[in-house]
């Protein structure tokens, strides 16, 4: 680090547990960029503090995560068309002062599902668990993959329903209630877990019963921590291709440095740091 390292940062709250400043930096020195990544916590009463600072500092760009990356968009001065339809921003790129907002979780995770388990959404039926805001980050990238139906589940089901409308343009999508989701699931070539149901602490909870999906289905879950949450494992069992939060993270990632530098990420290189991380 010197007088001319440009610099990048992760703001969230909580934020500590976060994998982003070792698979950024990580990823900085392999390119031989002078640049460093740091993780701070902001609380949603600094959010607009934050941003000024990090304008007035000269960062380069940030990444936003729980819980300001709706709130976020308020400070923004362009919003890219993706993000705006999801409704939520989790990468600012700052150009000479002009902050540019963008949603790279959405395309994140398709790339993801493609490379790791190599499904193609054209005209798959798809189950979404969950009506939240990382619902709604990936809804609008699996939308633009042109599926044949989109189903949505939440406990709180005007959420779902709230959900639904806002993509209805974009694709079939509709909302099952708690007695129509075994159903829905038994027809679904995917089932995503969005909640938080399964994530550390909570390794026994699971968010519906795997042997509801088809053997050939993709199981596929948002959490990251622990990697293979009781979902999967069951669903593993089962004879499903399994799919976790990881790969999304990783490109979520991948796609944030491509804005900020112009130049292709190194992807084996983060993947590897984040592995490494998780011990
Ligand atoms: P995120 O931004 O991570 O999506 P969120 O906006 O708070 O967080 O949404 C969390 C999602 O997980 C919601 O769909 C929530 O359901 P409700 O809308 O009914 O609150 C779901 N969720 C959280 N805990 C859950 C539980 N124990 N059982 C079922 N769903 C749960």
């Amino acid at each position: 680090m010197d007088s001319n390292t440009v610099l990048y940062g992760v703001i969230g709250d909580p934020i500590r547990h976060s994998k982003s400043p070792v698979m950024m930096n990580e990823a900085f020195r392999h390119m031989g960029i002078n640049a460093a990544y740091g993780a701070f916590h902001v609380t949603r009463e600094q959010l607009g503090d934050a941003i000024a600072g990090m304008c007035a500092m000269g960062f380069r760009g940030l990444n936003v995560t729980i819980p300001h990356k709706v709130d976020v968009m308020a400070y923004l001065d362009e919003i890219h068309a993706g993000a705006q339809a999801a409704g939520a921003v989790n990468t600012i790129v700052n150009e000479d002062g002009r902050l540019i907002g963008y949603n790279t979780d959405g395309i994140g995770y398709v790339r993801s599902l493609k490379e790791e388990v190599e499904l193609d959404l054209t005209g798959k039926t798809v189950v979404i668990l969950g009506a939240g805001g990382a619902a709604r980050g990936i809804l609008w990238a699996l939308a633009r993959e042109k599926p044949s139906a989109i189903l949505l589940a939440n406990r709180t089901a005007d959420k779902a329903e709230r959900l639904a409308a806002a993509f209805s343009a974009e694709c079939s999508v509709s909302v099952v209630n708690r007695d129509e989701l075994q159903e829905a699931c038994s027809d679904a070539d995917i089932v995503i877990n969005t909640t938080s149901v399964g994530m550390s602490p909570n390794l026994d909870a699971v968010p519906l019963d795997a042997a509801w999906l088809k053997q050939e289905a993709v199981a596929s879950d948002l959490v990251y921590n622990p990697r293979e949450t009781a979902f999967l494992r069951q669903a593993k069992q089962r004879g499903c291709r399994i799919h976790g939060g990881v790969g999304m993270f990783i490109y979520q990632g991948v796609y944030a440095f491509e804005y900020w530098t112009g130049q292709p990420a190194p992807i084996d290189v983060m993947r590897q740091a984040v592995v490494a991380s998780f011990g």
